[in-house]
């Protein structure tokens, strides 16, 4: 191995299940480039040393998963703004100067796989019901304010986080009781599932669905199943649908291309090679 072969990884913990590793694996081979991405398995104790260190052993940068997101955001020296909308960074570049560059690309991911799945989708055609109030939500949220969604009906378990995010991203987002949130499916053209709810080893999604409707997009951040019981029934409903797996391949595109030079094409073998 040479010092111009660039490296970089994942940070988390734990890091096992992560998908990333084979992603990049399947970009560098795919666009021949030279260049390794390894997962690593870091204690919140160790995480500023570790990752202050790396730069130093050849890395250029690492994408940062649980529970690191709001650490990697206070050891970075420059933040995008959307990160700090976000309050979670996920993409660190360690630039030459020695300054470590924060931004999340969560949103960018999920844009990108609605745009991708559902070609036809209009972000100005009306307001986004939201199901969930966590990390995910934020960058979905953000991310919707910012393409022009009108409006945003947030629904979540515990209210008090929803409101939270309405007085942080302002009165076009509206909180829903998690009781309405069915009501909210009615109400919206666009539909999102942030929720936990719905993916193997969880409760199932119980909010009601009788409102979805053909012009409706639905999206669920959940990939395990790739069809959720939402996705199942939105399908049936007429409805264009959006699986959660592009989110996870899109967000990694902007940290790939920065790092290895080259921007890798989300297709069918990519979805392939990390199922
Ligand atoms: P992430 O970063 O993936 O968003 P998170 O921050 O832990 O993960 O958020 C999980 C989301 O799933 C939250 O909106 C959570 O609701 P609460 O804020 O009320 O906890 C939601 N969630 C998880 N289990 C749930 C359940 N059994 N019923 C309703 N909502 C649930």
């Amino acid at each position: 191995m040479t010092a111009d072969i660039p490296l970089a990884g994942v940070v988390g913990h734990p890091i096992g299940h992560s998908k990333s590793p084979a992603l990049f694996r399947h970009w560098l081979e795919a666009y021949e480039l030279p260049g390794h991405y390894v997962p690593m398995a870091v204690d919140q104790a160790d995480f500023s040393k570790v990752v202050e260190t790396l730069p130093r052993a050849g890395f250029v940068g690492v994408n940062v998963t649980l529970p690191h997101k709001l650490a990697a955001l206070e050891i970075s020296q420059q933040t995008t703004d959307r990160a700090i909308m976000i309050g979670a960074a996920n993409t660190l570049i360690f630039r030459k100067d020695g300054i470590i560059h924060a931004d999340n690309t969560d949103g960018f991911g999920f844009i990108a796989n609605l745009k991708a799945g559902a070609p036809d989708w209009k972000p100005g055609r009306g307001p986004a019901a939201v199901l969930g109030a966590g990390g995910a939500a934020r960058a979905v949220v953000a991310s919707l304010l910012e393409i022009g969604v009108p409006e945003i009906l947030l629904s979540n378990r515990t209210k008090g986080k929803a409101e939270t995010l309405r007085r942080d991203f302002g009165s076009r987002v509206n909180v829903v009781d998690w009781i309405d949130a069915g009501a909210a499916i009615e109400d919206a053209t666009t539909i999102v599932n942030t929720t936990s709810l719905g993916m193997v080893g969880h409760p199932p999604l119980r909010v009601p669905r009788d409102g979805l409707a053909p012009e409706n997009v639905v999206t669920d951040l959940v990939y395990a199943p790739l069809e959720t019981d939402l996705l199942k029934e939105a399908r049936k409903a007429g409805c264009a649908v959006v699986d959660g797996l592009g989110m996870l391949l899109h967000q990694a595109v902007p940290g790939f291309e920065r790092w290895f030079g080259v921007r890798p094409e989300v297709t069918q073998a990519t979805r392939l090679a990390v199922l």
